[in-house]
């Protein structure tokens, strides 16, 4: 039960939330593993390796975890995906392939809006998979299968365990229905990504400073990326704007001189998240741009492609996995941002950790 979750040593859930990701990673990697293999249920993976394209529905940051999860399942596990916000699809329901899979990506597993789509799709006779961390929930009930994230309760509105927990599963998934990816690499990259996240959560100071120093009195803030760098930029944004109350956006780097550089003025903090090789001078060339006209940046980097000015470099993780380290340090910003102005971090105002209203 919820109300039995203890804070212990941490004065607030999201901060004891960010820090348990690589003990979650390590639990869904023991979930799955069965006979010294990471495995999900056979049924599941044909269903999924049958259909000819997935249709990931969600909100909020599940969403954006579906964004991931599409890059994952194409590049690893080969297999087209379309990503919706589950409140859209509702009216806005695309033309959907011969024999489509949906996926509900859903922490709760009660989010009114997903559910909507469940209902409807079940009545055009399609098949249906959930995402969720609670055994039981709705979405996982009415779906014909169920995985599930083993993230543990999850108390704090701002979602980070469960961002990570869904992009760790949504990678045994990818590599268990493609052959990109074999056992002993998916084991090893994601035991490496566990190892890594535990180093970043180990540098709380820096990321109390680059907070204190940059989004203390802000206006707005933005987040740059290219690539999956991008999809990390719209959950990093989410996560500052939800408990910082700073009007913060993501955007594609390469985006940012058709419009949003108009917005750059003196002291409007940036940062860019650069965590792979073949964008990397292109979004490098976007924070001088920003630094030009006067912008204070912020380079997040893997460290493989990163360069001495960089305010966080990042161990090197596989290419494709890298939201899942490169988010903590974004998640990290917002918290100590939230400190920084004095609010009130696990409750911010107007959201609710589920919304079961439409
Ligand atoms: C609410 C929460 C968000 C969450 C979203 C989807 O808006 O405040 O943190 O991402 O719902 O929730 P779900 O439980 O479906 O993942």
């Amino acid at each position: 039960d919820a109300n039995d979750i203890e804070k212990g040593v941490y004065p607030h859930f999201m901060l004891k939330e960010i820090d348990e990701q690589p003990f979650v990673i390590r639990r869904i990697i023991q979930e799955y593993e069965k006979d010294g293999k990471l495995q999900i249920d056979q049924e599941i993976v044909d269903t999924v390796k049958e259909s000819d394209r997935i249709y990931i529905i969600a909100a909020g940051t599940s969403y954006n975890a579906g964004l991931i999860g599409k890059q994952l399942l194409e590049k690893i596990g080969n297999k087209p995906v379309e990503v919706h916000i589950a409140s859209e699809f509702v009216y806005n329901t695309p033309i959907v392939s011969k024999k489509p899979l949906f996926l509900f990506v859903s922490q709760s597993g009660e989010t009114a809006d997903c559910r909507a789509v469940l209902v409807k799709i079940k009545k055009l006779g399609y098949k249906s998979l959930t995402l969720t961390n609670v055994e039981g929930s709705t979405l996982s009930r009415e779906a014909d299968y169920t995985l599930l994230l083993h993230a543990g309760p999850e108390i704090a509105v701002a979602s980070t365990k469960a961002y990570t927990a869904n992009i760790a599963v949504l990678t045994i998934l990818s590599a268990l229905i493609g052959d990109n990816m074999n056992h002993e690499e998916l084991h090893h990259e994601l035991s490496i990504v566990a190892t890594v996240i535990e180093s970043i959560c180990d540098e709380k100071e820096l990321f109390d400073e680059i907070a204190g120093k940059y989004l203390k009195d802000t206006r707005n803030c933005f987040y740059i990326g290219r690539h999956i760098d991008y999809y990390v930029a719209l959950e990093a944004a989410l996560k500052l704007k939800e408990i910082s109350y700073i009007q913060t956006e993501g955007f594609a780097a390469g985006e940012l001189k058709h419009g949003t550089i108009a917005l750059i003025e003196k002291g409007t903090p940036v940062i860019a998240v650069i965590s792979q090789d073949e964008i990397n001078l292109n979004t490098r060339s976007n924070v001088k741009e920003v630094k030009s006209r006067g912008g204070n940046t912020v380079v997040i980097s893997q460290k493989s492609i990163s360069q001495k000015t960089d305010q966080v470099i990042i161990d090197d993780v596989h290419p494709t996995l890298t939201p899942l380290v490169t988010i903590v340090p974004t998640q990290l910003i917002a918290y100590y941002a939230a400190l920084h102005r004095d609010l009130d971090i696990d409750k911010p105002r107007n959201l609710a950790k589920s919304v079961t209203v439409e």
